[in-house]
């Protein structure tokens, strides 16, 4: 498997990802509220192994450290999330000076190390206390989000320029609310539709606010897509392969490009739009970039009486699946980027996640050679610049992720770093994986220095 490095810009963002709730610890720390996470997880039964994520990585206390491993990685960006709890605790109100002064100083280091910081406002950590007054079906929420993201666009927009507002709203509204295996950890459609339309609005409001804030400020959305395929021909599982196409991807995307919310997923879901005047133009606010999270492809058939949308998921037989049971399938990303490109008029694309889980094996002088995870990351790079090649706009990959970390439902039990964590010492090892993207990264770097 070759990677067409000459289809990838020259000033090609090669980052990491991770998000604050998975790897900050130090959850009663500096003044943090608690998360609707904080509660979830402790939630009995809710978590493999009743794991939380109260210390996690302990990056913030080992955050240099973890800058000090992207320097080693090569990579030129990091894609972080910053926690809603810890910089405004009251979730909407006076902003906290302590949670403000540790993303102030890992901004500065992440600069001063060559890095470029890509900053998600939403990785689904909403402050306990906005629950406690509803959530995202309550329209409230919108409002405060973007409150809190006019704060910190304010305090760091002067050297942040790459901003998200939400990571991947599918999972708070579908999985938070309808599935209920992530926080707050519902099973009611109408709360779940409700919460999806508010997290939209919250995206369109806070894209005001962050632009108002920060002149200047490239915002975008972080959408976790899927490629589906029908497991039949027959025409009941045709019409579900739509159906989840409009759950999983259509719901998220048309309603950012002005096309309103898909009218068939209305009359699927049933649910009323809680819509007031402007909201539809506020959600369509026009971005710089969209971010594709990409992990499996689904094939589903019909599931009439299995919840919303009707259309279940199959396991193929005979194809790879990674640690998680995700098939791996790299044509996926490639198809997705170009139909953002050409379905959606994508100007600027970032995968802003891609990535493996598997369990690694640790050597007893703690390395761990991690194979599967090394053809999984050279995969599905080479579909991206397949992409490219074809005409899709990407200008960066992000790898999830940068460290071992707190997999929301599954725990510790599901490792997806490019460094291995020992969770008993915090010690860092950098994975086989981790060598290989650096390796990777060179490579292109050096192609572009014998282009000049
Ligand atoms: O760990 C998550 C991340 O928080 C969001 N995207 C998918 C990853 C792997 O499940």
């Amino acid at each position: 498997m070759t990677i067409d490095f000459a289809a990838l810009p020259h000033d090609f963002l090669w980052g990491t990802a991770t998000s604050a709730y998975q790897i900050e610890g130090a959850v009663a720390e500096d003044g943090r509220s608690p998360s609707i996470w904080d509660t979830f997880s402790h939630t009995p039964g809710k978590i493999t192994g009743d794991d939380h994520a109260d210390i996690a990585c302990d990056h913030y206390h080992r955050w240099r450290e973890d800058i000090a491993l992207m320097r080693r990685l090569g990579t030129n960006a990091y894609r972080m999330s910053i926690a809603w709890p810890r910089v405004m605790p009251g979730g909407d109100g006076p902003a906290n000076p302590k949670g403000l002064a540790f993303y102030d100083e890992l901004i500065d280091t992440l600069l001063a190390a060559g890095i470029t910081p890509s900053v998600t406002l939403y990785h689904w950590d909403l402050p306990q206390v906005l629950q406690d007054r509803g959530g995202w079906p309550e329209r409230d929420t919108a409002e405060h989000f973007a409150a809190y993201a006019s704060v910190v666009a304010a305090r760091l927009g002067d050297r942040v320029s790459q901003w998200t507002t939400l990571n991947e709203p599918l999972c708070s509204a579908w999985i938070g609310h309808l599935e209920g295996t992530m926080a707050p950890g519902l099973t009611d459609l109408t709360a779940a539709v409700r919460a999806s339309y508010h997290l939209l609005l919250g995206h369109g409001l806070a894209v005001q606010a962050i632009r108002a804030a920060a002149p200047g400020a490239e915002v975008g959305i972080v959408n976790n897509l899927s490629t589906v395929h029908p497991a039949s021909d027959r025409p009941e599982d045709l019409a579900a392969a739509r159906r989840m196409d409009g759950h999983t991807n259509r719901w998220w995307l048309d309603p950012v490009h002005g096309r309103g919310f898909p009218a068939d997923m209305r009359e699927v879901y049933g649910v009323e739009l809680p819509e007031r005047a402007g909201d539809l133009e506020a959600i369509a606010a026009p971005l710089d970039w969209l971010g594709l999270n990409y992990y499996f492809p689904a094939t589903v058939t019909d599931d009439p009486r299995g919840p919303a949308p009707y259309a279940r998921s199959v396991r193929r037989d005979g194809v790879p699946r990674t640690g998680m049971d995700w098939e791996v399938d790299p044509s996926g990303i490639e198809a997705l980027l170009l139909r953002l490109t050409d379905e959606y008029g994508a100007r600027r694309l970032y995968v802003t996640e891609n990535g493996s889980a598997y369990p690694d094996v640790v050597r007893p002088d703690g390395t761990v050679d991690d194979p599967e995870r090394q053809a999984y990351l050279t995969g599905h790079l080479a579909a991206c610049a397949s992409a490219a090649r074809k005409g899709a706009p990407l200008a960066g990959y992000f790898a999830w992720s940068l460290l071992d970390n707190f997999e929301w439902a599954y725990g510790y039990d599901k490792r997806f770093g490019l460094v291995h964590v020992d969770y008993r010492t915090q010690t860092r090892t950098i994975k086989g994986t981790g060598r290989h993207y650096a390796d990777i990264i060179r490579r292109h770097r050096e192609g572009v220095a014998r282009a000049a």
